[in-house]
């Protein structure tokens, strides 16, 4: 399959150790990425970087980010305006400080879709309400005029996955949007993503700590370690046969948990 991202990402702060070092990232058309990596281990800024908004947190990028083609490292900030949102979104995780409380969620998406579309104002509502059902979520003109606060973190979550696929993105970027939740939301939602992928043909570079749920989403992993890839390869391969330490620990610390599934109820891959 054609590839879609391809990195070699190396991203500094000022006066401050190397956070991510030549980070080679790529990821298929359609195809789920998941990236794995312990706490500051630098996958945030991956996400931020891949959209360039490390600029104005005084992060500077080298190498390169091959996008459909393009290379996101050189374009000038009002060309990667047009990509951010359109062809690259993000979910983050903390969905309900993601949403302005003070917002209608109709009033936020009708701003989120005007970004992008202009010349199309007025038809926000019936995207909107087309997204809600493909998201789980009431499609009725009411729930639109909730407030966030009205919202389970579940729903707020889906009203957030939805704003994100609303100009029906190539790649979605989503940085541990289950950490937030509850296990059996949790599950919703990496069952929504999962339709969502096969529905949409969207690729998704899916990051999270927990190795289970990444291994539950995803046919391909790469562990991430002090800003380096450690390890990237197809994930029941990485069960069987962990290449280095870190990749094995991590393994260990799922097996060890005995009320964790076992990694192999957890690979459906063919
Ligand atoms: N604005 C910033 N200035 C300097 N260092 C930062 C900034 N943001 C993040 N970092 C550093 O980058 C490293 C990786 O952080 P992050 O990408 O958030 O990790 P993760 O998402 O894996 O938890 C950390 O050491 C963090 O301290
Ligand atoms: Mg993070």
């Amino acid at each position: 399959m054609k590839n879609l991202l391809s990195t070699r990402l190396t991203v500094d702060y000022p006066n401050k150790p190397r956070i991510l070092g030549d980070v080679e990232l790529e990821i298929a058309e359609g195809e789920i990425l998941g990236l794995v990596g312990e706490s500051g281990s630098g996958k945030s800024t991956i996400a931020l970087a891949l959209l360039r908004l490390l600029d104005h947190k005084g992060g500077k990028i080298h190498g390169e980010i091959l996008f459909d083609g393009r290379d996101l490292a050189k374009l000038r900030e009002k060309e990667m305006r047009k990509i951010r949102g359109s062809e690259i979104a993000l979910v983050l995780q903390s969905p309900l400080s993601s949403l302005n409380p003070v917002l209608k969620i109709g009033t936020q998406i009708a701003e989120a879709w005007r970004a992008h579309n202009p010349g199309n104002a007025k038809q926000w509502k019936e995207e909107a309400l087309g997204l809600f059902s493909l998201v789980s979520l009431p499609a009725e003109p009411s729930f639109l005029d909730r407030y966030p606060r009205q919202l389970s973190v579940g729903q707020a979550q889906r009203v957030l996955i939805a704003m994100a696929i609303l100009h029906k993105p190539r790649l979605l970027i989503a940085d541990e949007p289950t950490s937030a939740l509850d296990a059996i939301t949790q599950s919703e939602i990496l069952e929504l993503f999962r339709r969502l992928n096969r529905q949409l043909n969207m690729a998704m570079l899916f990051i999270s700590h927990d190795l289970l749920s990444v291994a539950s989403l995803c046919s391909r992993i790469a562990i991430l370690q002090r800003g380096q890839i450690v390890e990237c390869g197809a994930t029941e391969q990485m069960f069987r046969e962990p290449r280095t330490e870190d990749t094995r620990a991590l393994l260990q610390a799922v097996l060890r948990n005995p009320f964790a599934a076992q990694p192999t109820e957890l690979i459906s891959h063919g």
